[in-house]
């Protein structure tokens, strides 16, 4: 056999081999990651946070709806779920039976684009370039998000689509603001926009696409963390490089996991963002899930793998040594 055709076979095979990998064996490899987050006062009992997103659930996808239920296990003061629940218009059932032990836990939930709207098929390099707002749709189906969100409601959970909201944990008040989806520009900062309450222990912002006009607001409004989804971790990334893409204006060092964000850190949309090792003593921290699932129309995941999280919210050290040492570790 001639060496080039020897070379395109081992290419074409290599490429089938790392297709096969990211579509059938890595989707589908949940984890579950841990992180404290040193965001309460000095001498504050943790409070447990389980943040779930991306979920993606269509109704024969049994196998990630068994992981997710057993989530409960882990015993969380607060569930937040950052949306885009479902994949079709029949997934509801399957979302809240798959939500069925964690909603007896006190819960937050916004919206994502694909709890309005069905998958459609799109060309998957787009998503490579484009960074901004989502474009205007394609007709694609409209989702039942009314059943979505009152399935969620009347078992207890909060609605926080442009809206605050209160909740207790270990006996302190922590506050929440929630915006709708700014992927497709739902959000309205203006009817949530507010100085933090100085009655709340902590407060918390909620979104699903983590934009910077939405973390410039709520970190200027005083929350100390912020929560999104949205990204994916990048879902087709680099192996040892990390990812290329954040499916918004963030920068891919926050495309995932825990960061740190402050007014300034970002200089609009196409300039340099700054990383967290030159966040103030003051700054914000961020956690983006990279999710649990994927659209149908785009079903791979190459070094990220799906993930929900257990974050703990910790005191801070009064000298902030331990903020330090954890900065440090961050990009
Ligand atoms: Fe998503």
């Amino acid at each position: 056999m001639h060496v080039v055709t020897k070379a395109a076979l081992g290419t074409v095979g290599a490429g089938l081999g790392v297709l096969g990998w990211a579509s059938l064996v890595e989707r589908n490899a949940f984890r579950l990651r841990r992180v404290s987050v040193p965001v309460l006062p000095p001498g504050s009992p943790p409070v447990r946070v389980l943040h779930i997103s991306d979920l993606h659930l269509l109704p024969r996808q049994r196998w990630r709806a068994k992981w997710v239920k057993e989530l409960a296990s882990l015993d969380p003061d607060l569930v937040v779920d950052t949306g885009d629940n479902l994949a079709s218009y029949d997934a509801v059932p399957a979302v809240l039976d798959a939500f069925e032990w964690l909603l007896d836990r006190r819960g937050v939930f916004v919206l994502g684009s694909n709890d309005y709207f069905g998958p459609s098929l799109k060309n998957p390099l787009r998503y490579l370039w484009h960074r901004g707002p989502a474009p205007e749709r394609a007709p694609s189906t409209r989702l039942p998000v009314e059943s979505l969100v009152s399935g969620l409601t009347d078992r207890g959970w909060v609605e926080l689509t442009n809206r605050r909201a209160s909740l207790q944990a270990q006996g302190m008040r922590i506050d929440f603001v929630g915006v709708d989806d700014p992927h497709l520009r739902y959000d309205r900062l203006d009817l949530v926009r507010g100085p933090a309450s100085p009655e709340a222990t902590l407060t918390i912002g909620v979104t699903h696409a983590p934009y910077q006009r939405v973390l410039d607001t709520f970190v200027a409004d005083g929350a100390g963390l912020v929560i999104a989804g949205h990204t994916h971790g990048g879902q087709v990334c680099v192996p040892w490089y990390g990812a290329l893409v954040t499916n918004c204006d963030i920068d891919p060092g926050r495309v995932k996991g825990l960061s740190r964000w402050w007014v300034g850190a970002g200089h609009g949309h196409g300039a340099p963002v700054a990383p967290s090792s030159a966040a103030p003593d003051d700054a914000a921290w961020l956690h983006v899930s990279a999710g649990l699932g994927t659209s149908p129309a785009a079903p791979v995941r190459l070094a990220c793998r799906p993930e929900a999280t257990l974050l703990t919210l910790v005191a801070r050290q009064p000298s902030g040594e331990a903020d330090s040492e954890l900065v440090g570790r961050l990009r």
